[in-house]
């Protein structure tokens, strides 16, 4: 499939492999979602501009959610400062839920106004938002309507998706037919789970939406899809490589002629020819890719490292990495020894060891550490064992938690704070409002600041239990309070030059020779995202200062995913005392315990997925032919 000619915009790849036989979607990767966005907003502002000239409408369908925010934002900046007129567009939105008022926070028609109509010059009468008010007996009618103005103005010229995890396009779910039209639907559980965080708790999440149907969408000369981040991977490699099902809407786009998916790094990591690169061409082998192929083979025929052969190398398309290496005897060797040099149980360094194999300096012997954490208590969730070993080895630990974490406490636990510490007759006219304010809270209302304030105070009051219980005085304990992250809501504001200066003021402080950041790059909206931004925008400031020659700095995964075997720099192992000792410390952050608010789409408890992961890198290390841990967690360096 070919880019519409007439769009003239590059895409310009990440340095990846062409498309292969495997895919059916022509698609590009970009490095990051930002350079991408900032592309397509170029396409569509080129679009507009053509249409302009030739004194024609032009007719956009546009999408919400977390993946076009940004193309909006360049589009407002192409407006703002280059002239951009969109007098002549005509926008459609794919879907609102149903029943919605426009005026609510979480509607589609409050999101788009909020992110774009309101910041450029559209015509209102221009904007179609499907109408959440609708009366049950009239949607249908609505529904044929829409499509019909839609044809009225010639139909789409462009249309902008972003896919759900269920595979959905709008919000046109699984069992979605082909030749569907605009039509009102139940919202599939994983996407009601998905918009959980912005609703306050899936409770609260419409059962039904109004969306555009397949065919509807189809009909656009142009289509656009987002995929951002490591939890489109696998639905984006089913969409684009498997076969064309109603179970997976997004394929039916096989058929269109003229869509281009557009994907970040981690949203094209399950594409083959990413995984797998030796399996579609003849790769350029690297020390990494040299890992990746070779974990990847062990796993495929259930050897360790030290069993492969010549003939497991050619029967699975690395004959070239074979050619390049002499025998299989001598590659297994170096990539074992090379595993082998991860492991290490002094994420400190070893003092007077020679360090020439291990992750860590050997000096000086005893290093000043800063553990950042996005929320209060991804410390010990991702990295309780290590957190303690460097204690125990005698490092001057501090843990800065970033955020205050205070919109992940439910009113419930807050309400229990707040009546024990009124039952407690001290006269506090702060602790009526929060418990009154509490009361009468509504569905979807924002906290008080004084809610807010009593929220962050106990999760700092469960961190300082947590790192008391692993042996750290408070002083080295540090809470940041980013400034982006006090909204009260799951939307943040930008990162700010504050909260950099603010991280940028504790690293000058410290003057660590360790870092260890939460190392998330899959969702660009994500808090651990923008916290590990202002840790690089901060290094970006510090790092002419000497201090910082002598800095390493340490990725470790937050409590969804964990580095891939042939990423990890660093593992380091714990006994199954030290996994006890981690779950207790996991257990004193009781608010996020039993029913969190902030669950995602795994049911289990945090101290569960940080047992099961640890368990499983341990169990990798082991199939690959290393000795058998109880328990590992896993760190990338970061070099800059
Ligand atoms: C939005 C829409 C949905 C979203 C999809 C991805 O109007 O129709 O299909 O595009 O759920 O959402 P994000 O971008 O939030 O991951």
């Amino acid at each position: 499939m070919k880019l519409n000619n007439t769009t003239k915009i590059k895409f310009k790849p990440a340095g990846q492999l062409e498309e292969t036989r495997f895919e059916k979607i022509h698609n590009v990767v970009f490095n990051n979602s930002n350079e991408a966005s900032i592309t397509v907003a170029h396409e569509i502002a080129k679009l507009i501009k053509d249409k302009a000239k030739e004194n024609k409408p032009c007719v956009l369908g546009l999408a919400t959610g977390s993946s076009p925010i940004r193309i909006y934002e360049e589009l407002i900046r192409l407006h703002k400062e280059e002239g951009l007129s969109f007098s002549n567009v005509i926008s459609f939105n794919l879907d609102e839920y149903w029943s919605m008022q426009s005026d609510n926070l979480q509607s589609y028609h409050y999101f788009m106004h909020e992110y774009l109509f309101d910041h450029i010059d559209i015509l209102p009468e221009n904007i179609h938002v499907p109408d959440g008010t609708v009366q049950p007996d009239e949607v249908n009618q609505y529904c044929i309507d829409y499509d019909l103005k839609i044809k009225s103005y010639g139909g789409l010229d462009f249309q902008l998706l972003g896919i759900g995890r269920t595979g959905h396009i709008g919000f046109n779910e699984p069992g979605s037919h082909y030749n569907s039209g605009t039509r009102s639907i139940t919202l599939n559980h994983i996407t009601r789970e998905d918009a959980a965080p912005a609703f306050l708790g899936i409770k609260n999440v419409p059962r039904r939406a109004i969306t555009m149907g397949i065919s509807t969408i189809k009909s656009a000369k142009r289509i656009i899809l987002l995929g951002w981040g490591a939890n489109k991977a696998t639905v984006l490699q089913k969409t684009i490589e498997g076969e064309i099902t109603s179970q997976i809407p997004a394929t039916y786009l096989q058929n269109h002629q003229n869509t281009t998916f557009v994907l970040d790094e981690e949203a094209s990591s399950e594409l083959t020819r990413i995984k797998t690169p030796w399996l579609v061409t003849s790769c350029v082998w690297n020390d990494e890719l040299k890992k990746k192929a070779i974990f990847w083979l062990c796993e495929k025929q259930q050897k360790p490292i030290l069993k492969l052969t010549d003939k497991d190398f050619n029967d699975n398309g690395m004959s070239n990495l074979l050619a390049s290496e002499g025998r299989a005897y001598d590659l297994n060797i170096k990539i074992f020894n090379a595993l082998q040099h991860t492991i290490t149980g002094w994420p400190g360094g070893k003092p007077n060891a020679d360090d020439s194999h291990r992750p860590e300096r050997a000096t000086p012997i005893k290093k000043r550490v800063i553990i950042f954490s996005p929320h209060p208590d991804d410390d010990v969730i991702s990295m309780g064992g290590t957190f303690d070993r460097l204690v125990e080895q005698g490092h001057e630990v501090h843990i800065v938690y970033q955020t205050s974490g205070n919109i992940a406490v439910s009113d419930e636990e807050a309400l229990k704070f707040a009546e024990v510490t009124k039952s407690l007759q001290i006269k506090d006219l702060v602790i009526d409002k929060i418990i009154n304010d509490i009361k009468k809270k509504t569905p979807n209302q924002i906290d008080t600041k004084e809610t807010r304030h009593l929220k962050g105070k106990i999760r700092r009051a469960e961190s300082l239990a947590a790192t008391r219980f692993l042996g750290l005085p408070d002083k080295n304990v540090h809470f940041l309070d980013l400034p982006f992250y006090e909204t009260g809501t799951v939307k943040k504001k930008n990162l700010s030059d504050q909260d950099i200066t603010i991280v940028k003021n504790i690293i000058q402080k410290i003057q660590p020779h360790q870092i260890y950041a939460a190392g998330d790059l899959a969702d660009p909206h994500g808090t651990h995202k923008v916290c590990l931004d202002a840790i690089f925008a901060a290094i970006d400031v510090l790092k002419p200062e000497k201090f910082m020659n002598n800095c390493w700095v340490w990725l470790y995964r937050g409590a969804w995913y964990e580095w891939e075997s042939h990423e990890i720099d660093m593992v380091v192992p714990m006994s199954p005392d030290q996994v006890l000792k981690k779950r207790l410390a996991i257990f004193y952050h009781q608010s996020q315990k039993d029913g969190v608010m902030f669950q995602g789409d795994d049911a289990r408890e945090f101290w569960v997925r940080a047992e099961d992961r640890n368990r499983e890198t341990a169990k990798k290390y082991h199939d690959l032919g290393m000795a058998d841990y109880a328990a590992m967690e896993a760190f990338k360096r970061y070099y800059f």
